[in-house]
């Protein structure tokens, strides 16, 4: 289950307690492959019917939404799951700026970016940020609530602007623009199937020493050195090299070109989630290839990928 609804909680304990909350559903409790079943690419039919049934979840509205699946998390349930750094860097943001969340649910983050409360929290950085950034919400179904509406009404025009209908990938960076900060808390980082494309993309939005913040739950930490006691062996989300080996979740990042990575993981807690931020320190970006090999739809899904030797991302 993905972690945090709306939350008034801000110490340190609310952290370990909100990530240790935050504990996986493997989907319909289906199993896990085990790493030595990587070489082998998912059956086309299982994949399609996993992605099917991904997709029905997207669409799922009011007492059928998986209680797993949450969609509105409030800007300090960011501050909380990012990592600390994600405060300033939103603080920062001048008017001419641009902040992207991917996965944005019902954009209740960006809202409160928006509310009143935000510049008696966040003093620093309140004369640089004037109006403050202008922001883009991405969700595969269209999530917004009146409240959205009604804050788009109050604002400059354009100021805050929602897409739906289309997953990150599937649209294109004309559409979108270029973009100082990009959050995704369990959009598509952790729901996407194609994550080396995903990541592209998101470095591609990015501006030279913008900063991309997310998360995921139930990976190998980068300071694990061995692997925990566990009842299954499979990771949330996993990367397996070509000779069947494991790449860490952190190690495939640092991997990445052009970019200057940090990981830092819970320690304590045996279904770990790391926080990862990402900044872009030039244009000529390149990120190792991974394949899908194993997906099975949830909340977030689980899902092993395959390094690929010497290709572009597919
Ligand atoms: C569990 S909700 C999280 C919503 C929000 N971030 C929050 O914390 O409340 C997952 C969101 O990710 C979106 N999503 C999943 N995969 C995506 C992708 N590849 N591109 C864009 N959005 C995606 C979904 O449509 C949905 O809006």
């Amino acid at each position: 289950m993905d972690a945090f609804k709306k939350t008034g909680l801000a110490c340190g304990l609310a952290v370990a307690i909100a990530i240790a909350s935050a504990a996986p559903v493997r989907a319909q409790d289906k199993p896990l492959a085990s790493p030595s079943s990587a070489g082998q690419k998912p059956a086309g039919a299982a994949f399609s019917r996993e992605m099917s049934e991904q997709a029905k979840i997207y669409q799922t509205r009011g007492d059928v939404v998986p209680v797993g699946y949450v969609i509105d998390r409030s800007l300090l349930a960011y501050t909380i799951n990012l990592l600390p750094e994600f405060r300033q860097s939103l603080a920062e943001l001048g008017p001419t700026q641009r902040w992207l969340d991917i996965g944005a649910g019902e954009g209740q983050a960006i809202l409160d970016y928006y509310g009143e409360r935000y510049d008696a929290m966040n003093r620093e950085g309140r004369d640089k940020r004037g109006s403050k950034a202008r922001s883009v919400a991405i969700s595969i179904e269209d999530r917004r609530q009146p409240e959205w509406h009604e804050t788009a009404a109050k604002l400059e025009p354009g100021k805050i602007t929602y897409l739906f209908g289309k997953t990150l990938s599937e649209r294109t960076p004309e559409e979108l623009g270029k973009f100082d900060l990009v959050t995704d808390v369990f959009g598509g980082f952790s729901y996407t199937p194609r994550i080396s494309r995903f990541m592209e993309r998101t470095l591609s939005l990015l501006e030279v020493n913008g900063v991309f913040y997310t998360l995921l739950i139930d990976v190998h930490p980068e300071t694990w050195h061995s692997r925990p006691a566990r009842p299954t062996t499979a990771f949330q989300t996993q990367i397996v090299n070509p000779d069947g080996t494991e790449m860490k979740i952190c190690a495939w990042l640092k991997q990445i070109s052009c970019v200057e990575v940090q990981c830092e993981a819970e320690p304590k807690i045996d279904t770990p989630a790391e926080r990862y931020r990402i900044r872009k320190t030039c244009n000529e970006v390149v990120v190792p290839a991974l394949e899908s090999v194993h997906f099975v739809a949830g909340t977030p899904p689980a899902r092993e990928f395959r390094l690929v030797k010497r290709s572009r991302a597919p």
